[in-house]
């Protein structure tokens, strides 16, 4: 539990002496009658406490004078009944033991508890604007607080947003969150391989998306980080496709965006396969196209570099390879400029990785007018996915027609460059075609 009780002190250290900050985790979604969606835990409650029971609450309490800091836990209370149906709850003694808290309480006890807890307090940090629930459930221990007035006590009078707080830390990721994101890229990358090994043409995209989660689960990853991406021929080109339902033609390509999140951390691996285990000459031109952006993009990053270096390294080179197959007229000044290369490629070349797929954390540095692209340092974990999407298009040529391609991976900024947390997915023509035969 030392993990989630140095991340609570590092937090507290930058709140104002005598300010409290409260954190929720996430709610139960109902899914239709009776039936929830799985719970999954709020990511940066779950950051902060370990504690990945629905229905709890972290309050925490900087120090002022004499008063020493607190983290205090809202969690269930012990159920016989309720346990005889859905399990195990800790109840707020063995929670408060177990999870390291200075003190656990009954959820029910939240309100009565935040109206004393923000008397006279300096400020309260809480996440602004999340949920109207939660706005609501604020204003109401501000208004308890401000009828205690008469006997000279004061509401917080600053009120501050906590998610910028916790967010930067979450961006640098510890040992122990690295270990898991290695072990979940690895689980990943199996996958991809598992679902390589298993295509032929006639498979449908569900068939394989069936190995993609039957590889993440016997592995022990609770769930998939985001609802696979299974897309072959055309459904390539679109880019959030996840019917995942087509019968796969013999001659196509099959593009695989899928990752497990294990232990609360996402990994997220995009591969590109010929269904057949050949890639075609007008294939294999654009895939090895997309490896040399993600090789540039690689090169770009290091401490000390720019976030957006990666990015404007792999489209200079997914540019010059668009005018080079006559996808694209022109120089590569005016495609670069004009930003021509978007009607190929549209999207980033990667984002922040974590305990979400999209992970928190500013990419650019907002405290400046002109909002410079942030520096990498040791600790960032980011994906680096660069594609190419052809759609049939007068002026296209037609051997190119209905090819799409990404090839994405996930790393983690280091002292000497970068680490990489999927290489176990094939990747060059060479590995897929050899491991396909
Ligand atoms: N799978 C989501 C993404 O690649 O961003
Ligand atoms: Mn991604
Ligand atoms: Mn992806």
């Amino acid at each position: 539990m030392k993990p989630y009780s140095d991340r609570r002190a590092r937090l507290l250290a930058q709140m104002e002496p005598g300010s409290v900050a409260v954190i929720g985790t996430a709610p139960e979604v109902a899914r239709n009658a009776d039936s929830e969606y799985p719970y999954r835990h709020d990511s940066s409650f779950y950051y902060l406490t370990g504690f990945t029971e629905p229905q709890a609450v972290l309050v925490l309490v900087a120090p002022r004078g004499s008063a020493a800091a607190q983290s205090i836990l809202f969690c269930r209370e012990k159920h016989l009944e309720s346990e005889i149906w859905d399990g195990y709850r800790y109840g707020p003694d063995a929670a408060r033991e177990a999870f390291g808290f200075d003190f656990a309480f009954p959820i029910g006890a939240l309100d009565e508890h935040m109206v004393r807890q923000l008397s006279n307090a300096s400020a309260l940090y809480a996440a602004a604007a999340r949920s109207a629930d939660a706005s609501a459930q604020q204003q109401r221990w501000l208004e308890g607080v401000r009828k205690l007035s008469r006997s000279g006590i004061t509401a917080p009078p600053v009120l501050r947003d906590l998610p910028p707080l916790v967010d930067e830390m979450r961006l640098f990721k510890d040992e122990q969150e690295r270990a898991i994101m290695l072990r979940a890229g690895q689980i990943s990358a199996g996958a991809h391989a598992r679902a390589m090994r298993c295509a032929r043409p006639g498979v449908h995209e569900y068939e394989l998306e069936a190995e993609l989660l039957h590889e993440f689960r016997r592995n022990g990853a609770q769930f998939p980080a985001y609802t696979p991406i299974v897309a072959s021929g055309p459904n390539a080109c679109v880019l959030h496709y996840n019917a995942n339902n087509r019968q796969v033609q013999d001659g196509e390509l099959v593009l695989i965006d899928a990752g497990c999140e294990l232990d609360g951390y996402a990994s997220d691996i995009t591969r590109t396969f010929p269904v057949n285990g050949r890639f075609s000459s007008a294939q294999r031109e654009l895939y090895e196209l997309v490896l040399a952006a993600q090789q540039a993009a690689f090169a770009a990053i290091a401490p000390g570099r720019k976030y957006h270096d990666a990015h404007d390294a792999a489209v200079r080179m997914l540019a010059q390879g668009m005018l080079d197959f006559g996808l694209l007229q022109g120089t590569l000044d005016d495609v670069l400029a004009e930003k021509k290369y978007t009607q190929f490629y549209m999207h980033g070349t990667g984002h922040w990785i974590g305990m979400d797929v999209h992970d928190v954390g500013v990419y650019r540095d907002t405290a400046r007018d002109d909002k410079p692209s942030r520096l990498l340092q040791p600790g960032m974990a980011l994906t680096v996915e660069p594609g190419i999407y052809v759609r049939p298009a007068a002026g296209v040529p037609e051997q190119y027609w209905n090819i799409g391609i990404r090839i994405e991976d996930d790393v983690i900024v280091s002292d000497g460059g970068f680490q990489l947390l999927t290489g176990g997915a094939p990747k060059t023509v060479a590995e897929i075609e050899a491991l396909m035969k």
